[in-house]
């Protein structure tokens, strides 16, 4: 069914080659549900990086693919310019899809970055468009929480100290008071934002025989927390009482400087903050000052208020660890991240609703 249907839109296509030369054309095979597309012209997708070969394959079967390759990021101008006469844009989290750019690309159908977060998205904007967006959602989580670990567990411990002290050569052996930080097991860990990553943070706590508060918008169901032994507690008393606090809300307007100077005043003095969200989900002057004021004993990040930059006051500090947003970054998730985007793509273009489409609904997509 689906061959004749190929070679019957092919026939219609050679005798009225003008009119089809930039059509796409979708033939329905209903009994079996499926879709088969005219390969008359492949639909093209602007990627500004070359991702991974397995994302490539299928990228490059279905579509006719511009990767951006320089080493150097894309800049905004070649961006505007380049995805003008595109039906796709595969992006990452520093680049922004606006009203301007989406002015620029009036071919655009789908706008997927390359992450969980989407807060360089204007759904809004995208969806009066019609153009759907879409990100990749469930495949980073374990990555994510287990870098989130390993950054807690490093501030604890006091790890990058003792590897640079070691690298220096001055280590005169060991002491019973050199480089002591905070215990981690039998502490109480407090979850801010407590979906997909940040459960996965909770639950290997358990691990550690540590208690789990957790403070959300939403309350999880009652099976989620027994399982993973969390109480749901206000913002405040996750504040107060937490030995560690682990950020996995999304950057959204009221989650912007959540950690702010009055929230880090209630913390206590020994506690540990640890950033993997986004950000500016951090006032960063006030963490500087927090920490140098005392009020709190360490934080470790792998996102900033500014990216690329760091606050200059974070900088030369011991208690601070920095990682460059790489929580998600194992070979094995970065694949799946990118095949996941491929796949978003290639069920948009045929004619299937995208996986992982962040208006779905506002588009009435099937
Ligand atoms: N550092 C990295 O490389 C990296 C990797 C992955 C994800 N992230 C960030 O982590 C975030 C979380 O990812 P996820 O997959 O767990 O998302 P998710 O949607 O599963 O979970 C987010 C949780 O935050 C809650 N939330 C939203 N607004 C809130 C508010 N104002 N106060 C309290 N809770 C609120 C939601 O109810 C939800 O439970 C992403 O949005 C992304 O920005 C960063």
């Amino acid at each position: 069914m689906r061959h004749r249907a190929l070679l019957v839109c092919r026939r219609v296509a050679r005798r009225a080659p003008d009119a089809f030369a930039n059509l796409a054309v979708y033939v329905t095979n209903s009994a079996r549900g499926s879709f088969a597309r005219c390969e008359l012209t492949k639909p093209k997708i602007l990627s500004t990086r070359p991702l991974f070969p397995a994302a490539r394959v299928i990228l490059d079967q279905h579509f006719e693919m511009d990767y951006w390759t320089p080493h150097e990021r894309i800049s905004r101008d070649e961006l505007l310019k380049r995805v003008a006469d595109k039906e796709g844009l595969i992006c990452l989290l520093n680049e922004k899809v606006d009203e301007e750019l989406l002015a620029a690309a009036p071919k655009l159908r789908i706008a997927q970055t390359v992450s969980v977060g989407f807060d360089n998205i204007d759904v809004a904007a995208c969806t009066r468009r019609k153009v759907v967006a879409t990100n990749t959602p469930g495949v980073l989580d374990d990555t994510t929480a287990d870098f989130a670990w390993t950054l807690l567990m490093a501030i604890a411990r006091r790890l990058l100290e003792g590897d640079t002290w070691m690298r220096s050569g001055t280590w005169p052996g060991w002491d019973l008071d050199q480089l002591v930080g905070g215990d981690v097991w039998g502490k109480t860990l407090g979850v801010l934002g407590f979906g997909r990553i940040g459960r996965g943070v909770a639950r290997r706590a358990s691990g550690f025989n540590m208690r789990v508060l957790y403070s959300d918008a939403v309350r999880a169901p009652e099976d989620v927390e027994r399982e993973l032994h969390a109480e749901f507690v206000d913002r405040d008393r996750l504040f107060r009482e937490s030995d560690f606090i682990s950020l996995h809300v999304p950057l959204l307007p009221d989650t912007r400087h959540l950690i702010s100077h009055e929230n880090l005043e209630k913390m206590k003095r020994t506690a540990y903050l640890v950033n993997t969200s986004r950000g500016p989900v951090v006032d960063e002057a006030a963490l500087a000052e927090a920490l140098e004021n005392r009020k709190i004993a360490g934080a470790a990040l792998d996102v900033y208020e500014h990216e690329p930059l760091v606050n200059p006051a974070l900088l030369s500090r011991r208690d601070v660890i920095l990682t460059p947003h790489i929580a998600s970054a194992s070979l094995e998730t970065r694949t799946k991240m990118a095949v996941m985007a491929a796949n978003n793509l290639v069920a948009l273009f045929e004619g299937r609703r995208p996986p992982n489409a962040l208006n779905a609904d506002a588009l009435g997509l099937k």
